[in-house]
């Protein structure tokens, strides 16, 4: 039996379906079970869990053999946030596995995760990282780039379809790499299901580099959308996260993260992965195109 922390998410849900086409028992925690109808659907045991409740995370580990921890609480605020749910939930969930005798704890961290990192988030992935190492419990750390479902559609496409409109924090000029979360997933079964995984350290991206500013020229030419761009200017974002902070530190994580990935180099050669994993990736323009067809219902027109 695997536990998918996280299983209603975009990486954890796609991890969930592929055991389960594989025909491994899975466990999927989530706050709320109205959000893994779908996958209850398919075959998953459901289970209510939060990581700020350790009760709840003893029952979850109760007789699983692999866990996944997929969740994450980014932009949370006040009781959700980072500090709780991504350090202090996942140290607890390290210790509930370990109390109930998993024995594979998959950890997904991010690419980039470092101490000295400009975004507390990346510095908590760190810790976490760090934590697990020290635990005794047999592991695999994930570190993958930035989701295309989060960072190419949700904050760049989605507002393109929707509204014609997208804001861009930064010039949007700095090639960056965007993976497929059902790429993750691949390797996230691969962990769970391979006892040769335990030690691992991966590092994932995507098989392209692209600039924000090339995501929206992809979106439109996909979607045949003109989209009105704007962008808010660096100094200002600093300025906003340090304001944001003592009440939103989600947000302010976010924009300081923005100006990291628009000012440092974000790019990522993924062939040093590829000759240790053997894995498919996705392209961003392929991934697009799919979700286009999914969201219209049929294939949009490709202006030439
Ligand atoms: N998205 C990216 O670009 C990216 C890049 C690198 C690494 N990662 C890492 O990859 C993992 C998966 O990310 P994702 O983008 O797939 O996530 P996502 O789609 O944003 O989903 C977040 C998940 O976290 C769960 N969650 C949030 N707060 C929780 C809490 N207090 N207790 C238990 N579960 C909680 C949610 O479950 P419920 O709402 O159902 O409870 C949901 O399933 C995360 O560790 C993330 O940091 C993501």
């Amino acid at each position: 039996m695997f536990l998918i922390v996280g299983g209603t998410g975009a990486l954890g849900s796609a991890a969930t379906r592929l055991l389960l086409q594989r025909g491994h028992k899975v466990r999927v925690m989530t706050r709320d079970p109205q959000r893994a109808t779908v996958l209850k659907k398919l075959g998953a045991e459901v289970v209510q869990g939060d990581l700020r409740d350790k009760a709840s995370l003893a029952r979850a580990c109760a007789g699983v053999d692999g866990v996944l921890a997929a969740a994450h609480s980014i932009f949370g605020r006040g009781a959700e946030a980072s500090v709780h749910v991504d350090a202090l939930g996942h140290k607890w969930l390290i210790n509930a596995a370990q109390e109930a005798g998993v024995r594979h704890f998959v950890y997904t961290s991010a690419y980039g995760a470092a101490p000295t990192h400009p975004a507390q988030f990346f510095r908590i992935k760190y810790e976490v990282e760090q934590y697990l190492q020290h635990s005794g419990l047999a592991h695999t750390i994930l570190r993958p780039t930035a989701f295309m479902e989060s960072h190419a559609h949700m904050l760049i496409g989605q507002p393109i379809l929707e509204t014609g409109k997208v804001s861009l924090f930064g010039q949007g000029e700095n090639p960056r790499n965007f993976v497929a979360a059902q790429d993750v997933a691949q390797f996230a079964v691969l962990s769970l299901t391979m006892p040769q995984m335990a030690g691992a350290i991966i590092d994932i991206g995507g098989p392209e580099n692209w600039t924000n500013m090339e995501v929206v020229r992809l979106y439109e030419r996909l979607s045949g959308k003109q989209a009105k761009v704007s962008h808010v200017p660096l100094g200002l974002l600093r300025v906003m996260a340090g304001v944001a902070r003592p009440f939103h530190p989600g947000l302010s994580q976010v924009m300081r993260t923005s100006i990291w990935q628009d000012t440092t180099d974000q790019t990522f050669d993924p062939r040093p992965t590829l000759r240790k994993y053997p894995i498919s990736l996705t392209r961003l323009e392929d991934w697009v195109e799919q979700q286009l067809a999914s969201e219209l219902g049929s294939m949009p027109a490709v202006a030439s």
